[in-house]
């Protein structure tokens, strides 16, 4: 019967094992979604497409913007594309965007 108690505990602590190695696999996949996403999908997917492959505007993968070219664009565009004011997109949720855009492949 002994026997048995130790296959039950092994048994479970391999379980444990493999909850903890899944958990923190979670957590890692978590911490690699750059902040910048969901501030990207909200503000300027709709036009540069849900990954930046482009649609109505154009493709912006692979990035090669610079923050502050970025920031300009954002705030002064050229053409159809519109301005966003400080309130709408924070200097700091345009670093945010281009750290995630950089992210991304084609
Ligand atoms: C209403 C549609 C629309 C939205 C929303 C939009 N854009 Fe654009 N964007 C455009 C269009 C159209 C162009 C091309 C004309 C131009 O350069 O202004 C463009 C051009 C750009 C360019 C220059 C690309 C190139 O290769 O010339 C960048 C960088 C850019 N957008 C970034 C952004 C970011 C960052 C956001 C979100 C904060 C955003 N855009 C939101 C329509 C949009």
């Amino acid at each position: 019967m002994g026997g048995l108690a130790v296959i039950r505990q092994r048994t479970a602590a391999a379980g444990l094992g493999v909850a903890l190695a899944l958990s923190i696999w979670t957590m890692r996949a978590h911490a690699q979604t750059a902040p910048g996403q969901p501030i990207y999908k909200d503000k300027c997917s709709r036009c540069h497409g849900a990954n930046g492959e482009g649609d109505t505007a154009p493709q912006l993968v692979p990035f090669k913007w610079t923050y502050e070219k970025t920031l300009d664009r954002v705030r002064h565009p050229e053409c159809e594309m519109p301005a966003f004011t400080e309130s709408e997109l924070s200097d700091d949720d345009v670093a945010q965007i281009v750290t995630y855009l950089k992210t991304l492949k084609k």
